[in-house]
């Protein structure tokens, strides 16, 4: 009975203190958030927006449609680059991307901290303490100006809820989630597996303290997601990360604008190859990295050989793609042993880190692309292939399978394939088909590009932005 009533008095004694000290800090916070907010302006917390990435694509991208929709406001970037000017920064947008922004109603606000977000200082709980350097970088930029609009294209979480409490209207866009689903799996399945010798009871411990953590630091980013009053995501691989780790159904996806103009003016030779030499040509494009599965393209190319030679045709597979480092190196040189064991060395070219000319020639002469990577997050090579009316054959799984050969208009844009034989099949069948059919596909698949276009990422952006304004 005393117990209960001690228990009481903390619980009462605690509800009192809490609510107080919230309160201490959030007043004040809230009044001088309310004193300092400018009307008609969209900041970008981007502190990295000098970096020309494709995050920095979106960025530039969403600046300059909103500017041509909404010329009233004022436009800021929340940028570490603090020693990038003005000038310097638009211009580099200009030349990397062919974005030409407004310089009148832009401007920038230079953030000092911004080393704070920097993976290298924390070599332990690296997620937790980034997401924190990410709040005080966040306070810094709060400090300096709080907009009517706050959009966060970064990834920062905890910058959601600062600015939700400073009363602006918050957006965020995800390229990636700060933690995955696969994080969490990865880890319980793995502590599964340790449970196999006494030996190891202390990884053991280890991997349930790592789970707690992922729990923890995922209880935490719920509870960011919950300030955001709109999500937009890359593609649908982030989209099924957000929606499961913020519990929300209305998660949009809006696709970074793709750069595939070039490629749409490839000329294509490879059905005049088909008809006047009979070789079927196959293009693999992609870093030499073992997700790739280049093993197997060399198997399909293998079962491919006998059937096409059959039918009169020869083929060829051509490998491009770029080698990093010694260890892809080791790896060519592994592929092309077993190309030889598997007498198809006659049949297989290499294009190793090719320049972009030589890309764009066997691509023109590729009747078929194909990639054989299992769950591609997006796959932009699938895309470009695409665009220069290659037939897409890839695993279906992953970007390929989500975004990108979805039927358009209820018409194939390309094939999707699981195994060895039925890589193989696909390979015949799109032979067989004739050339009015994969005309077809290629004239529906270079249209459904448009979804990765410039028009379509304006539309959607303007669209999801305008359920606030
Ligand atoms: C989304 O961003 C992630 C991380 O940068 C990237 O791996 C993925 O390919 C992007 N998706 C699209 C559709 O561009
Ligand atoms: C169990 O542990 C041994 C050695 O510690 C290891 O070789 C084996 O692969 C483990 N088995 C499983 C199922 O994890
Ligand atoms: C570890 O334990 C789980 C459930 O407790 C069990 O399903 C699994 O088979 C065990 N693993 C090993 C290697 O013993
Ligand atoms: C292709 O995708 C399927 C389905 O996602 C997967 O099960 C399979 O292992 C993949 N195949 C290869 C060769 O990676």
């Amino acid at each position: 009975m005393e117990r209960q009533s001690v228990v009481e008095q903390i619980l009462s004694y605690t509800g009192y203190v809490v609510p107080t000290i919230l309160a201490l800090i959030l007043i004040p916070f809230k009044l001088f958030s309310d004193y300092k907010r400018q009307s008609n302006t969209v900041g970008f917390f981007h502190p990295y927006c000098n970096a020309g990435g494709g995050g920095e694509r979106v960025l530039w991208a969403a600046i300059r449609i909103m500017q041509k929709k909404f010329p009233e406001f004022t436009y800021y970037v929340y940028s570490g680059d603090t020693d990038a000017t003005k000038e310097q920064i638009l211009l580099k947008a200009r030349q990397r991307f062919g974005i030409e922004l407004d310089p009148t109603n832009i401007e920038f606000v230079y953030l000092k901290w911004r080393t704070l977000v920097e993976a290298r200082h924390y070599p332990r709980l690296t997620m937790i303490f980034q997401a924190l350097g990410g709040l005080v970088l966040a306070l810094e930029a709060w400090y300096r100006l709080v907009p009517d609009l706050f959009i966060d294209s970064m990834g920062y979480p905890l910058a959601l809820p600062a600015f939700r409490l400073a009363g602006s209207r918050v957006i965020t866009y995800v390229h990636y989630p700060t933690i995955s689903v696969d994080m969490l799996s990865l880890v319980e399945s793995r502590q599964e597996s340790f449970n196999n010798s006494s030996t190891i009871a202390q990884s053991n411990i280890l991997s349930w303290l790592k789970l707690w953590y992922y729990h923890f630091f995922a209880f935490i980013y719920w509870i960011a997601g919950l300030a955001a009053q709109v999500v937009m995501v890359n593609g649908s691989w982030t989209q099924r990360h957000i929606n499961y780790m913020w519990k929300r159904r209305d998660v949009r996806i809006v696709y970074p604008p793709c750069d595939v103009e070039a490629f749409l003016n490839i000329e294509s030779v490879a059905e005049s190859l088909l008809e006047d030499t009979k070789t079927v040509r196959l293009l693999s494009v992609g870093q030499i990295r073992p997700e790739k599965n280049h093993m197997l393209q060399l198997e399909v190319l293998h079962d491919v050989k006998e059937p096409l030679e059959k039918k009169g045709y020869k083929v060829e597979l051509c490998i491009a793609g770029g080698c990093r480092n010694e260890e892809d190196q080791e790896r060519v040189r592994m592929l092309k042993a077993e190309a030889e064991k598997m007498g198809i060395t006659e049949q297989l070219k290499w294009q190793l880190n090719v320049p972009y000319e030589d890309l764009v020639a066997e691509l023109s002469k590729a009747l078929i692309s194909i990639h054989t990577m299992h769950n591609e997050h997006f796959g932009i090579s699938v895309v470009e292939a695409m665009a220069a009316s290659t037939i897409i054959l890839s695993n279906d799984s992953g970007g390929p399978k989500m975004d990108i050969v979805k039927n358009f208009e209820q018409h194939c844009v390309g094939y999707l394939s699981v195994t060895r034989d039925e890589y193989v099949e696909t390979i015949l069948k799109i032979v067989e088909e004739g050339r009015e059919k994969r005309d077809e596909i290629r004239k529906y698949a270079r249209k459904s590009l448009t979804r990765f276009g410039e028009a379509a990422f304006d539309r959607l952006w303007i669209n999801e932005i305008g359920r606030v304004f």
